[in-house]
């Protein structure tokens, strides 16, 4: 059975994370997602995600093309959580390309194309505009 791991926040989910989840699975016959803790995030984006760990958990859990999902304590465990999960391969986007091939010795790694247009921060951004009609 071909293992397939990747990891990210998940936050406000949209389709630009259906879509990478669903290309991921594709690749291999199980998917497990790591999802950044509430504190995690903090430390990377500085800020804290507008849905609990609890709530973003829940949410990917529940998809067809996901298979295990755990929580991402700390970015310096990646090669651990690689390794207990026995990763055939690592899925990140793009916007990653060529950070993760150190771990190129313990499982492939592959850069997905990212969806254009969307993201968490673009949300977050739309939905504080005050409407001006
Ligand atoms: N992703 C994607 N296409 C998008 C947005 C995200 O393929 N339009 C992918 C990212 O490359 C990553 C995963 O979804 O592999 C989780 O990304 P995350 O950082 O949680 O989502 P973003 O929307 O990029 O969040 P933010 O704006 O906070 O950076």
């Amino acid at each position: 059975m071909k293992k397939v791991i990747t990891f990210g926040t998940f936050d406000i989910f949209h389709v630009g994370h259906v879509n990478i989840l669903e290309r991921a699975r594709a690749l291999g016959d199980y998917l497990i997602v790591g999802i950044s803790s509430d504190e995690l995030n903090f430390s990377k984006k500085g800020r804290n995600p507008v849905y609990s760990i609890a709530e973003r958990l829940k949410i990917i859990s529940s998809l067809r093309f996901v298979d295990e999902v755990f929580v991402e304590e700390s970015l310096e465990l990646k090669a651990q959580y690689l390794r207990d999960f026995d990763a055939d391969v690592l899925v990140m986007g793009d916007d990653w390309k060529g950070k993760f091939d150190i771990y190129k010795d313990i499982c492939d790694v592959v850069y997905l194309e990212r969806t254009p247009s969307i993201s968490t921060t673009e949300i977050i951004e739309v939905v504080r505009q005050p409407r001006d009609n």
